[in-house]
């Protein structure tokens, strides 16, 4: 019989992966704190409605890419390809505006987006996520960005870059979008086909299309900066100078659209050449329009997410936490020694000592070959002797120092030791 695997495009985070994630957690936890946002946890399935309103029905996640299907009383759902809607969905549903539209909100959980799975772009993968709702000042943006960037010098990492554009708002980019398609008309025959399509329904997303030939045909494309109005030319000049004076560097790219349809204003990634064609670890930008059009109050709105899987492929190859390792192994020798070892190894687990002991009965050797495998500090030694003579000696296993410890009340003397010895 062959055995199951996982689905393609789904994968599992293994303990020493697994270790990674939480280090990257908790680093961006004690940041989302510290700049002010609080979690929000949601469901991860949703009315597909919700993504086709908010994404964007021309968009590849919501035309092509979404795990959508009726469930049996025949509601159409949708598990969530991104946070952003659900997050809208939530701030929406409880009037969390009535009292104070400000909130900031971060979440952390699995996506699903039915890509054609390579090195970091999978089906289910994980997202870091941050929105500010109810400012429309572009130091909100700007805050957005710093978050990030303090996260990547937290974790070492050196070699990412915050991209930076503006879309334009809905005042001036329909002058743009008009003009783009008139230059595109005149490119059709050099355009990929999915450019060809795009052209028509979302022509913007032809301009970031990663095709060399579409790259080609788009090199005198008309440029969105020469139609921002002046709005949004002020809005984007302050973020960079916002960025400027907090010394962050990054790169103008008039060039970054982004797939999904609801952005007005600040567009931005974090980009790297560490992880070759999937090169962005973070993305995100302001949706000023999406709570009202999902039938809300017109409450501007900003955000991010970080692709989490990719994150820790960068990070994992920076540092790699080492596996907890015991402080103590007690090899149980004989089986009416395991009630004392066991005994003393609970005691010791709830009092925060990480102790194992040996379930089985096997041999010093082998007990103290596993000790070492698992990298205990010290090894308890109880046989029935020991516990006859009322006395253990307990190894370091570094030193390889030996001493004596009464039986007596042995979990209290061992937490009292390792208290002394500091572990
Ligand atoms: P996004 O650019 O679609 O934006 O995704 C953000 C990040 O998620 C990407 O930069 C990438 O690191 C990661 N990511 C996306 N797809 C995959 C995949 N198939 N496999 C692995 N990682 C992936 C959004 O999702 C927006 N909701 C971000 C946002 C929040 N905008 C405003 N607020």
């Amino acid at each position: 019989m062959t055995t199951l695997q996982s689905i393609k495009g789904f994968k599992d985070i293994l303990p020493g992966e697994s270790e990674l994630w939480q280090t990257i957690e908790e680093q961006a936890k004690t940041i989302f704190s510290d700049f002010g946002f609080r979690e929000i946890r949601l469901p991860m399935l949703e009315k597909t409605e919700l993504f086709a309103r908010s994404i964007g029905e021309a968009t590849d996640i919501v035309e092509k890419e979404m795990y959508t299907f009726q469930d049996r009383g025949g509601d159409l759902l949708t598990m969530r390809p991104e946070a952003t809607a659900g997050i809208v969905r939530a701030y929406l549903q409880h009037k969390l505006y009535a009292q104070d539209p400000v909130h900031k909100f971060y979440t952390i959980g699995p996506m699903f987006r039915r890509e054609r799975p390579q090195k970091g772009r999978y089906r289910q993968f994980s997202q870091i996520n941050a929105e500010i709702f109810g400012v429309a000042s572009p130091y909100a943006d700007a805050q957005l960005i710093l978050v990030l960037v303090h996260l990547m010098n937290r974790l070492g990492v050196t070699d990412a870059k915050p991209h930076i554009n503006s879309l334009g708002c809905p005042a001036c980019r329909p002058d743009f979008r008009t003009a783009l398609q008139s230059f595109l008309a005149g490119v059709g025959d050099q355009l990929c086909s999915d450019c060809l399509r795009r052209r028509d329904t979302n022509p913007l997303r032809v301009l970031d299309c990663k095709v060399p030939g579409c790259k080609d045909a788009t090199r005198n494309a008309p440029a969105l900066a020469d139609y921002l109005c002046a709005e949004c030319q002020r809005h984007f000049a302050t973020v960079g100078q916002a960025l400027d004076d907090r010394n962050v560097a990054y790169t103008i790219d008039d060039r970054l659209v982004r797939g999904l349809d609801y952005y007005i204003r600040t567009t931005f990634e974090i980009q790297t050449s560490a992880l070759g064609a999937q090169n962005a670890i973070a993305g995100g930008g302001r949706y000023d329009g999406l709570a009202q059009a999902l039938g809300g109050p017109d409450i501007p709105a900003t955000g991010f997410a970080i692709g989490l899987d990719r994150l820790a492929e960068i990070v994992g190859s920076i540092q790699r936490p080492a596996p907890p390792q015991p402080h103590l192994y007690i090899a149980a020798l004989g089986e009416n020694t395991r009630p004392l070892a066991f005994q003393c190894v609970s005691q010791l687990n709830t009092r925060g000592i990480r102790a194992e002991m040996g379930y089985e009965d096997k041999s010093l050797k082998s007990q103290m070959k596993r000790a070492n495998k698992l990298g205990a500090g010290y090894v308890l030694i109880i046989g029935e002797q020991e516990i006859k003579q009322g006395a253990a000696p307990l190894r370091n296993m570094t030193s390889k120092a030996q001493i004596d410890i009464p039986v007596n009340g042995l979990a209290d003397r061992l937490t009292a030791h390792f208290e002394n010895t500091s572990g």
